[in-house]
């Protein structure tokens, strides 16, 4: 995808993202992720995939594809899947067994992205089923957009299932994690730094 496509795809991303979002910090910190100066693409980046992308990331798309909020920007994942670096993180606190193999992370803008820039973040998280990433932190602020069945938790307040098209919003440096059930979970995630 061209610099100017990628382009548009942060800001079909951040607009979708803010029509979806449930907390007013979440539309603060978009409306201003939305106002960043657009970035160049990076040098040629080498697409990654992995056994767990390439078992679990068609399903997950088909499925939110059929939610008429998030269909355009499904389809807008589906023309980038070509190009995506995903890579595993570290392993962490009450990760599930298997963690490394069973998850993947793509980078879209933001440190190593596609667009490599450091003020905005945007990327995807997929999980296998019955996959419960570690519990972590970090000082950006973000805002997830589920694209898939599965729970999340923010702080020590309970686990909760936003669906397909839900929306919540993490502090800065506040723990949270994700867990699917049984079918895979599929994650946008937006952070400001
Ligand atoms: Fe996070």
């Amino acid at each position: 995808m061209t610099a100017i496509a990628l382009t548009s795809f942060v800001e079909l991303a951040l607009r979708i993202t803010v029509t979806r979002a449930q907390d007013p910090r979440s539309r603060a910190m978009l409306v201003a992720m939305q106002g960043a100066r657009p970035a160049q693409a990076h040098g040629p980046i080498a697409a990654r995939t992995a056994p767990v992308v390439d078992r679990y990331l068609a399903p997950a798309l088909a499925r939110a594809g059929g939610t008429a909020a998030v269909a355009p920007l499904i389809e807008a994942i589906g023309t980038l899947v070509p190009q995506l670096c995903w890579r595993p993180r570290a392993d962490g606190p009450n990760a599930s067994e298997g963690f490394s193999a069973a998850h993947a992370n793509a980078m879209i803008a933001g440190p190593g992205g596609l667009q490599d820039r450091q003020d905005i973040w945007i990327g995807l998280s997929l999980l296998a089923p019955e996959t419960r990433y570690p519990d972590h932190a970090h000082s950006p602020e973000e805002t997830y957009l589920t694209l898939s069945p599965g729970e999340f938790r923010v702080g020590s307040v309970d686990w909760f299932t936003p669906g397909i098209g839900g929306s919540f919003y993490v502090p800065p440096a506040e723990t949270h994690a994700m867990k699917s059930g049984d079918t895979p979970l599929l994650a946008l995630w937006a952070l400001r730094a």
